[in-house]
């Protein structure tokens, strides 16, 4: 088998086992330890840390992972960020609903979900879940019902003629997903919770669930589509193929040189929390390893920020959606992402680099700007500049549909990425 197909693969199999941002957490860091990286902990000490190689999770949802020389003066980091979380449906606290003879968990909407795609598909449920161990201690575990659960049935088009034309999707009342047909029975979705966490860990010994992080996801796997199977079709290509191509090129990182990935939660809802790009997860992680604030001011600025997160394809359908000097295509390569009013941090010094990078890797690269007419998104790389003051390029695949539950992108492309941040942290290693 050749190396970008076992490279495809293994990227299919981390979408697969990734349903929302915690088992994206733990599939990457399976990586890294199968890759022979050390667990460290943030609540343990670890100053002086021996050379190798290590990871540490904050939240279960955020992963550093790096490489270490030590303070290596002479030479910065090479980092690499992308974020491991999605748009999504949320289950709230108390979410269970009996309507017309259907059993329904109410849900907000996390991030900028488009929400037409949610219907119609089955869905099932994964997360988090907290409980009570019979000897009073709180423990914590992530569930995944890995099979069909529930579904959102759209609303027929005979009652209602306008569908086809542009409606608006009301979150409280048109996107509350069915459980199941609701019975003379009392139903109890703590105890479902319950149930489940009982298959997956059956050595717990649990009072009750208390409080649980769920979202609905789509377990159609992902699949390639295409005359020449060309289109990879996913939930969550935003933004796991960009923690996909950092893990697998932080796993081949060449010693000599301290690399670093940060993957982190909360990106589609602004950053602003403790695991989250706008916290102090890099900062104090940083400040450990380089505790005198010379040295580690130094270094930071001798070292280079790769931002890695999906860019608009531009779509065949609506061309007009894109500046006509702009116009990233599919298969064509990572994106380099420009934005004047700095939503995104390249500039053009860091951009040159990047460039520069993708010629060495035999990779090509196109540019995105967005039409001066229309606003555009921003990523973690303004925040992670504005953080810790590193030179930024904000880059990604580029892909359509994004923040639908199945978005698409070229094959070809995501492995243009995986190679040029291979070769980013492996000078002279091809995929
Ligand atoms: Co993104």
């Amino acid at each position: 088998m050749s190396s970008e197909r076992a490279c495809l693969d293994e990227l299919i199999r981390f979408l697969s086992s990734s349903p929302t941002t915690f088992h994206a957490a733990t599939s990457a860091a399976a990586l890294l330890e199968a890759a022979g990286f050390t667990r460290l902990y943030e609540q343990e000490s670890w100053s002086s840390l021996p050379e190798g190689k290590y990871f540490l999770l904050r939240n279960d949802s955020s992963l550093i992972g790096f490489t270490w020389q030590g303070p290596k003066t002479k030479s910065g980091f090479r980092m690499i960020g992308a974020h491991t979380d999605s748009p999504s449906l949320k289950v709230k606290p108390n979410p269970l609903r009996r309507e017309q003879n259907c059993l329904q968990l109410g849900v907000e909407i996390y991030g900028g979900a488009l929400l037409r795609p949610w219907f119609d598909r089955e869905l099932s449920l994964a997360g988090r879940v907290c409980w009570q161990e019979k000897d009073g201690s709180l423990c914590s575990a992530l569930l995944d019902f890995q099979r069909p659960i529930a579904i959102i049935p759209s609303l027929a088009i005979h009652l209602n003629r306008e569908a086809n034309k542009q409606q608006e999707v009301n979150g409280q009342t048109d996107i509350v997903p069915l459980l199941g047909l609701a019975g003379e029975e009392a139903f109890d979705f703590q105890q479902l919770l319950l149930g489940q966490l009982l298959r997956q860990q059956p050595e717990a010994e649990p009072v009750g669930i208390i409080d649980h992080e769920l979202f609905f996801y789509d377990p159609t796997p992902p699949a390639q589509t295409g005359l020449a199977h060309e289109f990879l079709v996913s939930a969550r290509l935003d933004n796991l193929v960009s923690c996909f191509a950092a893990l697998h090129a932080l796993r081949t990182a060449d010693t000599k040189t301290n690399c670093l990935i940060v993957l982190n939660d909360h990106e589609e809802v602004g950053s602003m929390t403790a695991a989250g790009a706008q916290g102090p997860f890099l900062r104090d992680v940083l400040e450990r390893l380089l505790p005198d604030a010379t040295t580690r001011q130094t270094v930071l600025r001798k070292s280079f920020f790769i931002s890695a997160d999906n860019a608009h394809a531009v779509h065949p359908n609506f061309p007009i959606k894109h500046d006509p000097q702009h116009l990233p295509k599919l298969g064509y390569g990572p994106v380099i992402k420009f934005n004047a009013n700095q939503r995104y941090a390249t500039t053009a010094a860091t951009a040159a680099q990047f460039r520069q990078l993708c010629a060495q890797a035999g990779v090509p690269v196109q540019e995105f700007v967005s039409r001066s007419d229309m606003g555009c998104g921003s990523t973690i790389g303004p925040l992670t500049a504005t953080g810790i003051g590193v030179d930024t390029v904000d880059v990604g695949i580029p892909s359509l549909a994004m923040h639908s539950i199945r978005e698409t992108a070229a094959c070809s492309d995501c492995l243009y990425l995986c190679a040029v941040l291979r070769y980013f942290f492996y000078p002279c290693k091809p995929l």
